[in-house]
């Protein structure tokens, strides 16, 4: 079962300020959202915890940032020019509305329906035939449009890394298998409606190319394929609700000769996370041919060259987001009311403590900015003394704030406070001069799921 509904969530990444539509004072625009305060630690954190499994914890990848606006002729090479195309349909009935066919399609087998009579799934009207609808975003390099040249907002992170190899290869020592990771905003002209945060105009990626032996793709491939699911299991993604689904014969991208997505069981039902392909070296092969220049790796010692294969895991940022909110939405009884809280784990959670003085008594609210000094030097801290304690329980609740500390009477006469837990609603007492490293130890204790 998945563990929210869209709406609920929806709800409350508006009501908290961490997700919400963009351009709201004019009506909003098309699959398109702001990130709020919490939004953004948010994704700070999930973009954290991806470099950190990608590259800090490895020897084996570096770094890359690419420009969105890469050289036109990139996207010819890619195949994206030609190949990166929706098949979309018109209402011809009354609404006029426009459908990605192979959505219609889909649905309509998921009912029992034969695909090949879908109508319109708004007003029933008779659908156009479909029309190949290229997702690139263009525009112009100039100050006249007629004149300039065009260009393309890139639709995946991927190819400026495989623009880059033979510098990185050059300047960062390496030797397949290695590989190179960026995060960046891509873009593409979705014109189906998105399901929030889950298909977007703009939305980040995190992709990273690993260059391999041909002989050992296969190996890679399988290889990447656990470390990524299991990668989510340890943000804090239960198990039940993530599957790895290899995609059929037909399913297959042009340059891919094995995918397999990532699967997360979203309120829509189970949808991609992530995909990891094996691209074999169609993106060197081509981008050689484009370009006239040599891409391959050269042994130093027997002057012998191959063109790598590459692995490549292709994960979303807002996906993930989506995923670690409707996995953490939980509701309980607290007290007689109904308590609604995001069980984020400790890592990816926007704030990890609240310090809550009870009173407003001489002394008190002094500790209290001494506590929350001490604790904001080491992670993201809150304070707050602003309403009755169980308002403000609520609020940290809301936004999945794992600890919260508590200054009372007797933290005045022993200096201990009291550390409250979001999910066991345990409060212990600890000493001040302790805090900071017992938080510590809970906030980056990662067992893995
Ligand atoms: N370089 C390969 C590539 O881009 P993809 O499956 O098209 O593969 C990778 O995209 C990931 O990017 C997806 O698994 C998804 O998480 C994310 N993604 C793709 N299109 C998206 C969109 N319109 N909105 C939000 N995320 C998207």
């Amino acid at each position: 079962m998945p563990a929210a509904t869209m709406d609920e969530v929806v709800a409350l990444a508006k009501r908290r300020g961490l997700i919400f539509p963009a351009s709201e004072i004019y009506g909003g625009i098309a699959n398109t959202y702001d990130y709020g305060h919490y939004g953004v630690l948010l994704k700070r954190n999930v973009i954290d915890e991806w470099w950190r499994a990608m590259v800090f914890e490895r020897d084996d990848i570096v770094a890359l940032d690419s420009a969105i606006i890469q050289h036109p002729r990139t996207w010819e090479a890619s195949g994206h020019l030609a190949g990166f195309t929706d098949p979309l349909v018109q209402c011809l009935g009354k609404c006029k509305r426009r459908f990605r066919l192979d959505h219609l399609q889909e649905e309509a087998e998921a009912r029992g329906e034969d695909p090949a009579k879908v109508v319109c799934p708004v007003c029933g009207g008779e659908l156009s035939e479909p029309r190949a609808f290229n997702l690139m975003f263009e525009t112009t390099i100039g100050p006249v449009q007629e004149a300039g040249a065009a260009v393309y907002l890139r639709p995946e992170t991927a190819q400026g890394i495989f623009l880059d190899f033979k510098q990185t290869l050059q300047y960062a020592r390496k030797r397949p298998p290695f590989g190179i990771a960026q995060v960046g905003k891509s873009f593409r002209n979705e014109i189906t409606p998105g399901n929030f945060i889950f298909r977007t105009l703009e939305f980040e990626q995190m992709e990273m190319e690993f260059f391999v032996p041909p002989d050992e793709a296969g190996k890679w491939y399988d290889y990447w394929r656990q470390e990524r699911l299991d990668w989510y299991a340890r943000l804090g993604i239960s198990r039940e609700r993530l599957r790895l689904r290899e995609h059929t014969l037909e399913e297959l991208s042009h340059y891919s000769s094995g995918t397999a997505d990532v699967e997360y069981l979203y309120p829509i039902g189970w949808s991609e996370l992530e995909g990891v392909a094996n691209r074999g070296d169609f993106d060197l092969t081509q981008h050689a041919k484009f370009s006239g220049e040599k891409l391959e790796w050269k042994d130093p010692q027997t002057g012998k060259g191959y063109v790598p294969h590459v692995i490549e895991p292709a994960a979303g940022v807002g996906r993930t987001i989506l995923a670690l909110l409707c996995e953490a939405y939980d509701t309980d009884e607290l007290g007689g009311e109904e308590r609604t809280v995001l069980r984020l784990h400790p890592s990816v959670a926007p704030v990890k403590v609240a310090v809550l003085p009870l009173l407003r008594k001489a002394g008190h609210p002094e500790v209290a900015r001494e506590v929350y000094e001490s604790l904001r030097t080491r992670m993201s801290a809150e304070y707050d003394d602003g309403g009755a304690i169980g308002r403000r329980y609520r609020r940290q609740d809301e936004i999945g704030t794992p600890y919260a500390v508590t200054i009372d009477h007797q933290t005045i006469e022993d200096r201990t406070v009291t550390l409250r837990d979001r999910d066991s609603l345990t409060q212990e007492r600890v000493p001040i001069a302790e805090l900071a490293d017992e938080l510590g130890r809970r906030v980056t204790n990662r067992t893995p799921a």
